[in-house]
């Protein structure tokens, strides 16, 4: 992917989405129900095989794009297994620069990957999503992740969560989510980037956006 200059993001909301806490009470009220699709189910299934085979921690790299974030921090977390996942065949077949022993990248929908993964009891000590899609306009709300009956599982998932975007409405809208569901999260403003995680975070670093990140320890 070139690191082209890339335009900041554009929106017409200044301010968390004010319905935030209806949607999310909703969300909590109503079972998700959606069923699962069988290229998601057998692609969960290739996970866990994967996951069996390793038997050890484990890192999720939700919406992994290239995979290149899967394969730094397959690196740098050498005892885990670092499983990269993102619905897009295309860009999951770049797969620059190859992966290590302990990373591996499955092509799935989140929507039924989590639920399948906490279904089967997963734990990630880590997750990681990295500059998920924004969705900045505010009739897609429910786009975002946080905005999404999904998110509950997402968080049902547990371990060290990690987003990074650079819109911080959407991570400030996250800290709400998550506090309106008990859970404390805290931002900050990433300092200059050294080694981009991301080929989206090196082209927002060199197009000189602010980039933010949320983390928060889920139980
Ligand atoms: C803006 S890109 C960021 C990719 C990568 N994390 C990066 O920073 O370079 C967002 C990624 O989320 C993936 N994505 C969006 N919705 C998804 C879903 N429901 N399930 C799986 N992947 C999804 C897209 O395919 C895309 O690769």
């Amino acid at each position: 992917m070139t690191a082209s200059i890339s335009s900041q993001v554009i929106s017409n909301q200044t301010q968390p989405y004010e319905k935030l806490a209806d949607v999310l009470q909703r969300h909590q009220a109503i079972p998700f129900q959606k069923p699962i699709a069988d290229f998601n189910q057998q692609a969960f299934e290739l996970a866990q095989t994967q996951l069996n085979a390793h038997g050890g921690p484990f890192i999720l790299d939700s919406c992994c794009g290239v995979g290149q974030s899967t394969r730094l921090l397959a690196e740098r977390f050498p005892n885990h297994l670092v499983i990269g996942v993102d619905r897009s065949a295309d860009r999951l077949a770049r797969n620059l620069g190859g992966l290590p022993a302990n990373a591996c990248l499955i092509r799935a929908d989140l929507v039924d990957f989590w639920r399948l993964a906490v279904a089967a009891g997963w734990r990630p000590e880590q997750h990681f999503l990295l500059y998920p899609n924004p969705s900045p306009k505010k009739k897609d709300f429910k786009r975002r992740w946080h905005g999404h009956p999904v998110f509950n599982y997402l968080v049902a998932l547990g371990g060290r969560l990690e987003c990074r975007t650079n819109w911080q409405l959407y991570v400030v809208e996250m800290q709400q989510a998550l506090q309106l569901m008990g859970v404390a999260a805290s931002l900050q403003q990433l300092a200059e980037i050294e080694q981009p995680l991301t080929p989206f975070e090196r082209k927002y670093a060199k197009s000189g956006h602010d980039l933010w990140q949320l983390t928060a320890q889920l139980n």
